[in-house]
């Protein structure tokens, strides 16, 4: 899930790239804003965002038809294999987040 619908811009390890695609890394900006990430991967991002240090003004692609299973599924995927060293994020929580942006 990962590597199709976010590797194609993040990377496959999550680097992103220079200054137009931002890390996703140990990314302080997915940490301090856990609770927007369902949004983040459901309806895209714009607008000016510093990420680690550097400043991004570029536009995110939402995901419409990924479920919220499969969202809380790339959720867990990054949290294990990008270290953020979050608790997992339980599927009712994930329900929880994305009325955030309904
Ligand atoms: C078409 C390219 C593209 C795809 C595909 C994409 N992103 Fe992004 N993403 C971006 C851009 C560009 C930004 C910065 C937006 C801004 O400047 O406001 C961003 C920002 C982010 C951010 C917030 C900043 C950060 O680095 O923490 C997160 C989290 C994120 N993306 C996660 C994902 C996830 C998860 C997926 C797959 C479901 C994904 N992105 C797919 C281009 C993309």
């Amino acid at each position: 899930m990962y590597e199709f619908h976010c590797a194609g811009c993040h990377l496959e390890d999550g680097t992103g790239l220079g200054e137009i695609y931002p890390p996703l890394t140990k990314s302080d900006y997915v940490i301090e804003n856990i609770k927007d990430f369902a949004c983040i991967i459901s309806k895209g991002i714009r607008g000016p965002i510093t990420v680690d240090g550097i400043e991004y003004n570029e536009e995110m692609p939402g995901n419409k038809g990924l479920t919220p299973v499969e969202i809380s599924n790339i959720i867990n995927y990054m949290n294990h294999t990008f270290d953020y060293g979050l608790a997992p994020q339980q599927l009712h929580e994930t329900k929880e987040y994305l009325k955030r942006c309904e």
